[in-house]
């Protein structure tokens, strides 16, 4: 893929970045709605309705992340053997995990592309050139952390 060359201006470093975070997306988004379809329990009905609402909203992250790659006039993965590919969150499994694991799974993969997009607007010297695409990403940080949030906040736990 194009977007793999080294430019001196950092531009298409900057994509091949936004390229992994779109892979991470997508499988996020996949898994989601995935286990929107097969949750069970007796918290059906909530939790069926609450990951709607993410895997809705991880769409609209997505298509962010790949307009950006557009902004920034290179192609962003269009294919799912490309995801496959580049993402590095695990990717579901035929048999559905209870209620609590799904939690927890989308829980820990939103936290991994949390670090994933602060290892990116912390290195100075992919950000400096570039203050659109950091303030984007940073924008998606905080909506994964209030996506974790929430996810936290249904996970039963004693004594806290
Ligand atoms: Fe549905």
């Amino acid at each position: 893929m194009s977007s793999h060359k080294k430019q001196h201006d950092g531009t298409l470093d900057m994509v091949t970045c936004l390229n992994g975070v779109l892979a991470n997306e997508y499988a996020l988004f996949t898994k989601t709605l995935n286990y929107h379809w097969n949750i069970t329990g007796p918290r059906f009905h909530s939790l069926h309705t609450f990951l709607e609402g993410q895997y809705r909203e991880l769409l609209e992250v997505m298509d962010e992340v790949a307009e950006r790659v557009r902004i920034l006039d290179e192609r962003p993965i269009s294919t799912i053997k490309g995801m496959y590919s580049h993402m590095e969150i695990k990717d579901g499994q035929e048999k559905a995990p209870n209620a609590e694991t799904m939690l927890q799974n989308l829980m820990e993969d939103h936290v991994t592309i949390q670090n994933q997009l602060k290892e990116i607007v912390t290195d100075k010297a992919k950000c400096e050139t570039d203050p659109g695409t950091e303030d984007m990403l940073i924008s998606l940080l905080r909506k994964h952390e209030t996506m974790s949030w929430k996810l936290r906040s249904h996970i039963v736990k004693d004594g806290k």
